[in-house]
């Protein structure tokens, strides 16, 4: 069986060439074939890989274009084998997804030091339950098409886990966190719901989005385009009676 694999390296004549390998049969996933490819055909092919079992998240790359975990893709004949994009490319396979989890920080999503101590109820912890199985494998990162526009949106993951913790009834600074994803946040989204498509964790992050909108005008901020529409020219969000919420 045939596959093809971008490869990058530091030639700059070499940086995008598909490169074709001849896998062993016996390779069921992707992960097992870039495995035979790096010890039997070519040391120097490099991907990233820790549980083999999609719990670390640290294997995605695209499968003919679409987000995919390498370790639990089923290896076709045919199959075209490329980094995931919106994150610079180290080599080959590898990218610097530190510059996706540098948006957790921007966006400021965690629990607050000063979170309230009450005991949780089965609907507290349903609220968020899907939000925390996250891997960050960065896979809805790559497949958001507003970083072609906004290298600054902090996007899908960054925003699903601020849902995670807004939604906790312990977290004590809601207001605060809602006020930090005006600008560059939930209204630089589209809607176009390709994260929620990318996640291998059926988690919904265009869905998140669309809750934290709902939250943000509990919270008195509204969409800065539509507040645009009666004269106004402030970039993030508003407050209902006009004048800029933060
Ligand atoms: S729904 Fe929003 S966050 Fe998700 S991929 Fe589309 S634009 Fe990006
Ligand atoms: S939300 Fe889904 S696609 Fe995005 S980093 Fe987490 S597990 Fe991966
Ligand atoms: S190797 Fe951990 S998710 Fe694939």
């Amino acid at each position: 069986m045939k596959i093809e694999i971008k490869r990058y390296t530091t030639e700059p004549e070499e940086r995008s060439a598909l490169i074709t390998y001849e896998i062993d049969e016996k390779a069921q996933t992707l992960l097992e074939a870039l495995n035979y490819i790096k010890t039997k055909l070519d040391p120097s092919l490099s991907f990233s890989s820790g549980c083999r079992s999609s719990v670390c998240g640290s294997c995605a790359v695209l499968v003919n274009g679409k987000e995919t975990l390498a370790c639990s893709h089923k290896i076709k004949e045919g199959d075209v084998i490329e980094p995931l994009k919106n994150m610079p490319i180290l080599r080959d396979l590898v990218v610097d997804s530190q510059v996706a989890y540098e948006f957790n920080k921007k966006a400021k999503a965690w629990q607050s030091s000063h979170a309230k101590t009450q005991t949780l109820t089965i609907e507290d912890e349903k609220r968020n339950e899907v939000q925390s199985d996250c891997i960050l494998c960065s896979s809805c990162f790559s497949a958001c098409p507003v970083y072609s526009v906004n290298g600054s949106f902090l996007g899908p993951f960054a925003l699903t886990r601020v849902w995670r913790y807004v939604s906790d009834a312990r977290e004590s600074e809601e207001q605060s966190k809602i006020e930090n994803i005006q600008t560059n946040g939930i209204w630089d989204c589209t809607l176009c719901n390709e994260c929620t498509i990318a996640c291998p964790q059926g988690i919904s992050s265009k869905g998140d989005i669309e809750k934290l909108r709902s939250k943000s005008a509990m919270h008195g901020f509204m969409d800065p385009n539509f507040a645009q529409s009666f004269g106004g020219g402030f970039s993030g969000g508003f407050g209902f009676d006009g004048s800029p919420a933060f």
